[in-house]
């Protein structure tokens, strides 16, 4: 039985909207994807005694200022993944600077690389930077590895937590990153 011509006409545009859809999921994925990333971590801060994880490396030059401005401090803050610290894991460590760049005592510009280590995002980094008061947030500017093209906010929120040596930090991670491009069998392409 021979369809009407407007029977064909359907038949025509849905066929043309399903290879039409077919095409666009078999083009958006797996070739690129961007992935959304929200992940509540822990950075322990020590910046006295032994177990320091951080180093004044350049003193200000003005010794009479006890603001410290022009002080430049390298850490390598170890980032766990819950809480307590005891029986959490590192999963990352948060290595860079922070500069006293103004005379009150929340007035850090700090640059991080976040490098992750073990099962998730091994070796892979955000790029991160902002202003280190007490409370605030930092910037994700970039990424590396599984965490390319990485743009977001780090919330960060120091715990108060007697008994603990050094600052704890909460970490509330918001970022959109886009790994790299794989093919049909996962394999990189890049
Ligand atoms: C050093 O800091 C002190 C205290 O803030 C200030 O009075 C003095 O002028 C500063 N000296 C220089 C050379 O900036
Ligand atoms: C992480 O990467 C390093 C360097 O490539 C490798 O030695 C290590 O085994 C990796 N760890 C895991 C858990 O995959």
């Amino acid at each position: 039985m021979a369809s009407t011509p407007k029977n064909a006409l359907s038949l025509v545009l849905l066929s043309t909207f399903v290879l039409g859809s077919m095409v666009s999921l078999s083009f958006s994925c797996p070739t690129r994807c961007e992935r959304e990333i929200v992940w509540t971590l822990y950075a322990h801060q020590i910046g006295k005694g032994e177990d320091r994880n951080q180093e004044e490396s350049v003193a200000p030059v003005n010794s009479t200022d006890n603001t410290r401005f022009g002080s430049i401090v390298t850490n390598n803050w170890p980032v766990f993944n819950a809480l307590p610290l005891a029986t959490a894991n590192i999963v990352a460590r948060a290595r860079g600077t922070h500069t006293k760049a103004g005379p009150a005592a929340g007035d850090w510009f700090t640059s991080l690389s976040i490098v992750f280590e073990g099962a998730r995002f091994n070796g892979s980094t955000f790029q991160v930077m902002g202003i280190t008061e007490e409370n605030g947030q930092w910037a994700i500017v970039g990424g590396t590895g599984e965490l390319a093209i990485a743009r977001g906010t780090i919330k960060h929120t120091v715990l108060k937590n007697p008994g603990i040596i050094g600052n704890i930090r909460q970490l509330d991670i918001h970022a959109f990153y886009t790994p790299p491009a794989v093919n049909a069998n996962l394999i990189s392409i890049q």
